[in-house]
């Protein structure tokens, strides 16, 4: 049997880092995905393939309830341990252990904070569970991609699993251990860019760094997380009222909180003023930082190529987006 899944990455346009401590976080699930591709095993091994992740392949086996991970590296990387733990924590649920070949493909960069981590779990928990008989709805792989992060990264409030595996642009808010999202909608056309840049940090130590931060100066930093939560809401309003034009000042000013928490770095700051400088209308970085993903909103489409190469100008990448409404999706095939 065979069975394919796919999930979209995602970029945060307002709230990161703020919502880890329970303040609301608007994100949207982004046109370009993770594909995970499971074939059934005669044996009990689940057998890894990375083709273009840049990861070894390695072989897990099943023994009742425990999976022996056998790797020829010592730290096999972060993406085959979400696939890892998806499994584990699929096979754990169902009370099933098959042996799978897996097969993960990304159209995105991995690691610089697209959310490929939590689309890598969310996808290989969706085809695993389908080979097992079993779909689970949007909500349930939510939690489980949340389960993933937190078993891998030790952190995780359950944003980029929710906006993966539901799709669409989502105004989210952890309270106490539910993962709350609502579906919000564009009235216009919203071209967006992003840029970037290789990550000096995991999203865990980017996370910690925070934490640290907060706790040496907690009535400074919770203010900061009040200030981030007012610029959520106010975008919000934005948003349900179709004045989504002025959107780039409030992620100007988000920016300029996420500096006060010590998480962007002098290539996104570089990467930020080049794109406004070339007619963004908003930029700042997206997802944990220290490095990765820089967002622009430009209100016009013909400005995409201009603040395309002035990113390319300060040594970024890039690519133009839209976001995506479907989702995880998985197929037999
Ligand atoms: C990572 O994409 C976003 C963070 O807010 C962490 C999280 O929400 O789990 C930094």
């Amino acid at each position: 049997m065979k069975v394919l899944a796919t999930a979209p990455g995602k970029a945060t346009l307002f709230g990161e880092h703020s919502v880890v401590y329970g303040r609301p976080a608007i994100a949207m699930a982004i046109n370009r995905r993770v594909t995970v591709e499971l074939t059934s095993r005669k044996d009990d091994k689940a057998v890894l393939h990375f083709p273009d992740v840049s990861v070894k392949g390695f072989t897990l086996t099943f023994k009742g309830e425990a999976i022996t991970a056998k790797t020829n590296k010592a730290n096999a990387s972060q993406a085959a341990g979400y696939v890892v733990e998806a499994i584990r924590t699929v096979a754990k649920r169902l009370g099933d252990y098959r042996g799978v070949n897996v097969t993960v493909k990304s159209e995105m960069p991995v690691g610089a904070g697209l959310g490929t981590s939590a689309a890598v779990a969310i996808a290989t928990a969706a085809a695993y569970s389908e080979l097992l008989g079993k779909r689970f709805d949007g909500p349930a792989l939510s939690r489980i991609g949340r389960e993933v992060e937190l078993r891998v990264q030790k952190v995780s409030s359950g944003m980029d699993s929710s906006v993966i595996a539901l799709g669409g642009l989502v105004e989210f808010q952890l309270k106490g251990s539910d993962l709350v999202a609502h579906p919000l909608h564009f009235k216009e056309e919203m071209p967006m860019v992003l840029g970037y840049c290789p990550r000096i940090s995991t999203t865990a130590q980017s996370v910690a760094r925070v934490a640290q931060l907060r706790d040496r100066n907690i009535h400074v930093i919770e203010k900061v997380f009040d200030s981030i939560e007012q610029v959520v809401l106010e975008a919000k309003k934005k948003i349900v009222g179709g004045e989504t034009a002025s959107l780039g000042e409030l992620m100007n000013i988000n920016q300029g909180l996420l500096s006060a928490l010590g998480v962007s770095t002098l290539k996104i700051e570089e990467m930020v003023y080049a794109a406004r400088k070339a007619g963004a209308s908003g930029a700042k970085l997206t997802g944990a930082g220290m490095g990765g993903s820089v967002l622009c909103l430009v209100n016009s489409s013909t400005l995409t190529k201009p603040v395309a190469l002035a990113l390319s100008t300060v040594g970024a990448e890039s690519f133009v987006f839209e976001p995506d409404y479907s989702g995880v999706r998985v197929q037999h095939v």
